[in-house]
């Protein structure tokens, strides 16, 4: 094959065959094809799209790059989650323990945040001693003996990604659907899980804002899922508001653990339990037998709990150390008396991210403390002047711009604003 020729036929329209496909990501993981050559490529790929067909030899070629996990001698039936992202989404954290704790195991292989949605992996870093990398051995006896993990992938798991999305990140080619659907897929099946439920989150603090565009990527990749032998399923949940009371690293990690325990926020509570039922259903774990609980009851029992604890104490950390605290603080009083009627998701994400909870290259550090806690969520009363939002920071000159992030992030009604449902859809 030739490089140019693959690129003129894409930027003409065309699908490429599986053959063609398969040698345009090898030859680029193998230096083969230059960094221009395939940013001109996924650029035309942004415009033309890509086929049902030739997006499944696209996301193939992506996982024989690498090695495919094998999982199958658990057990237990394997099935993980996956967030497009959103602003204070800790679900994970809940989500992984407690559907161990309902019988399953949980593989999660997670990323680092960019950008104003924060990565699982940051927020459980925030905890004294917890290391994210293990080598495949012991990312599988964690699996076997605890129920859940939740560690880094791999550099042998779909390297292929790795290359497009830095390249992806400065081409302007990350906004494109079946680019997005293969990079997440390619990765979460070269995990090795049997199935997997797709949180697919729509709303200013989310990758995609309108339902349909959500709708499409959660089709495709349910799709492609599905195609390569790993049951899927996705849930389209709401992210206009941020979820729960907290966003930052540590801050989560403290509002995961109330949850744990059986404190949760009731935004929280409601999707990680959608999930966690979505999860055992496709394994067919679900309650409704009488045999086995309901995931509300596990995680109010305390034992999904116990299994936390006994996943952060396998990876080094320390279930009861105190997390890091902020050396600095500031209050966003309530503007006016009456009812929260819209916390910005967006606008909440960029203000913990400026604190220092987030990162804007990858190879920046993060602030285990800074961040966000708020008192009041939509559909809450407010008084004018008392304390709303609570920044964390250990870096007094961050306070400004995160202040001017939040300038217009709240509105407040006289009337309480209609509820709307955080589940949106169910893809399958
Ligand atoms: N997350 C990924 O892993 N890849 C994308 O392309 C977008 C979000």
């Amino acid at each position: 094959h030739d490089v140019v020729d693959l690129i003129r036929a894409k930027r003409d329209g065309a699908a490429l065959p599986a053959d063609a496909v398969a040698w345009l990501i090898d030859a680029y993981t193998h230096g083969r094809v230059a960094d221009e050559q395939m940013s001109a490529y996924l650029m035309a790929v942004v415009w033309r799209g890509m086929a049902s067909d030739e997006l499944d030899h696209w996301t193939s070629a992506m996982i024989a790059s690498g090695e495919r996990l094998d999982l199958s001698g658990l057990t237990r039936p394997t099935v993980d989650k996956h967030s497009t992202g959103g602003v204070g989404d800790k679900v994970s954290l809940v989500l992984a323990p407690l559907v161990a704790a309902c019988g399953a195991a949980v593989p999660q292989l997670s990323g680092r945040g960019l950008g104003h949605t924060g990565g699982t992996l940051d927020k459980m870093e925030a905890i004294p001693g917890w290391r994210a990398d293990l080598d495949p051995d012991t990312m599988r006896a964690v699996l076997a003996d605890v129920g859940a993990v939740i560690c880094a992938a791999g550099p042998g798991l779909a390297p292929a990604d790795r290359r497009l999305y830095a390249l992806r990140d400065v081409t302007g080619t990350v906004e494109s659907i079946p680019l997005i659907a293969s990079s997440i897929m390619s990765k979460k099946i070269a995990e090795g899980t049997s199935a997997l439920v797709l949180d697919v989150k729509v709303g200013t603090g989310a990758f995609m804002t309108s339902l349909a565009d959500a709708r499409e990527l959660a089709r495709t990749m349910v799709g492609l899922g599905t195609r390569a032998g790993v049951r899927t399923e996705a849930l389209l949940t709401a992210m206009d508001t941020p979820l729960g009371r907290t966003a930052g690293n540590g801050p989560e990690v403290t509002e995961a653990v109330e949850t744990l325990r059986g404190a949760g926020p009731p935004d929280l509570v409601e999707v990680t339990v959608a999930l966690a039922r979505v999860m055992l259903d496709i394994v067919g774990l679900s309650g409704g037998s009488g045999a086995r609980p309901d995931p509300a009851e596990v995680l109010a029992s305390g034992a999904a709990y116990d299994v936390w604890r006994a996943m952060v104490a396998a990876q080094g950390g320390d279930p009861d150390a105190p997390l890091p605290s902020a050396a600095f603080t500031r209050t966003v009083p309530a503007p006016a008396d009456g009812y929260l009627s819209r916390l910005d998701a967006r606008a909440l994400g960029i203000a913990a991210w400026r604190l220092g909870a987030g990162r804007a290259r990858k190879e920046d550090p993060v602030s285990a403390a800074a961040g966000l806690r708020w008192h009041a969520t939509v559909g809450e009363q407010v008084q004018a002047g008392a304390p709303l939002i609570e920044l964390y920071s250990d870096d007094e000159a961050t306070f400004p711009r995160a202040l001017a992030a939040l300038a217009d992030a709240v509105s407040v009604t006289d009337e309480p604003p209609a509820p709307t449902p955080l589940v949106l859809d169910h893809i399958r």
